[in-house]
């Protein structure tokens, strides 16, 4: 035996808002490690909002979490005892175990992380990481944005919003225009995140909002929150626009399917392309993404900020909290 560890399970499937009791913190005694495991200890968990889908209720071709189990999830620790090859005591892991604080896993479920100087480890559940490259195959792979083009960014303030702005702009954007759920938000993403503009979407309509922020249109959309957003952004897509559609937010906690945007014959009126993609199918991008961020990071090119809940018990919280906007940037725990 070697210790114990503490782990979230998720006990109830929320209906909407998840709430505090649809889930326990369960206490774990851990096996020695067998021929191909190692024992690790976590230091940062990744909160993410794909998580909300993931706890159900099901949808056709999504698998739930199972009731009473840890949720599977990144995060970011530390071998400190191994029986596989390649992976030694002290190496810094990735692994996608969930809200635990340690473990005893096959070599299998770690992916080991080389540090970067001046970037803390819980960078690779952010910049460097999962939200970093949906940012980047976003913008590169699935709207293709192109030098002096106007790209509009929903969901700005948060993970991969603020990285899909600045992302935009280092690929030549000529404007970002971004939106966010409070005046704070909306202050950091043109004060420190260099958008051209931004609007704090709970101040009106967001087909007005966007409309007045967006005056000569826009080529590119990069959608995080779906819904009214994406109605305001067809609005607003010059012919032959693209939007990347990353995520759906603000639809998640609904126990109905959200109403399809009202304008779809837009799409056939200025030759729309909407496409949506997962991060997961990608990932041979992972090699570009990872130099060029790490360049854009070593050049002062590329800023992000974490927001960032202490402790295991801490986690649930960090979690609801990103669902009501709480983060700016990455919601992370530490351990
Ligand atoms: N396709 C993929 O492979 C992939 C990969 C990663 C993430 N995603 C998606 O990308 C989106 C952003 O993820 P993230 O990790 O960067 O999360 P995040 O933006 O850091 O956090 C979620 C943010 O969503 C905003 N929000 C919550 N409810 C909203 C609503 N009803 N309307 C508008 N905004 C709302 C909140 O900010 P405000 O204060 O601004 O409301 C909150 O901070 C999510 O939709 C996620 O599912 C997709």
């Amino acid at each position: 035996m070697k210790g114990t560890v503490q782990e979230w399970h998720l006990v109830a499937r929320p209906v909407a808002k998840p709430l505090p009791t649809d889930f326990r913190l369960v206490e774990r005694t851990l096996e020695t490690p067998a021929m191909g495991e190692v024992l690790m200890r976590n230091h940062f968990l990744s909160v993410d909002p794909y998580m909300r889908v993931l706890m159900g209720p099901p949808q056709p071709g999504v698998p739930v979490y199972a009731l009473g189990r840890p949720m599977t999830g990144g995060a970011v620790g530390e071998v400190v005892e191994s029986r596989a090859a390649g992976l030694a005591p002290g190496d810094l892991v990735l692994s996608d175990l969930g809200w635990r604080t340690g473990a005893v896993a096959p070599a299998e479920r770690l992916t080991r992380l080389n540090r970067v100087a001046g970037v803390p480890d819980s960078a690779f559940l952010g910049v460097l990481g999962m939200p970093g490259l949906s940012a980047y195959v976003g913008l590169t792979e699935i709207a293709k944005v192109r030098e002096g083009e106007t790209v509009f960014v929903s969901g700005a303030a948060g993970a991969v919003g603020s990285l899909a702005g600045q992302i935009a702009r280092l690929l030549g954007a000529k404007a970002v225009i971004g939106s966010a759920g409070s005046k704070e938000k909306v202050d950091y993403l043109v004060g420190e995140l260099g958008f051209t503009a931004a609007f704090n979407y709970k101040d009106g309509d967001v087909r007005d909002l966007l409309a007045r922020a967006a005056p000569g249109g826009i080529e590119v959309y990069f959608d995080n929150v779906g819904g009214d957003h994406l109605e305001a952004a067809i609005d607003v897509l010059n012919v032959d626009g693209r939007a990347a559609l990353c995520g759906a937010i603000s639809g998640y906690h609904l126990s109905e399917p959200p109403p399809g945007p009202r304008n779809m014959v837009e799409l056939v009126k200025k030759r729309l392309t909407l496409r949506g993609f997962e991060v997961g199918d990608h990932m041979r991008l992972h090699p570009h993404f990872a130099r060029e961020t790490g360049s854009w990071l070593a050049q002062g090119k590329l800023r992000f900020r974490e927001t960032v809940e202490d402790g295991i018990t801490r986690a649930v919280d960090a979690f609801l909290g990103l669902l009501e906007g709480r983060n700016t940037g990455k919601a992370v725990v530490r351990i």
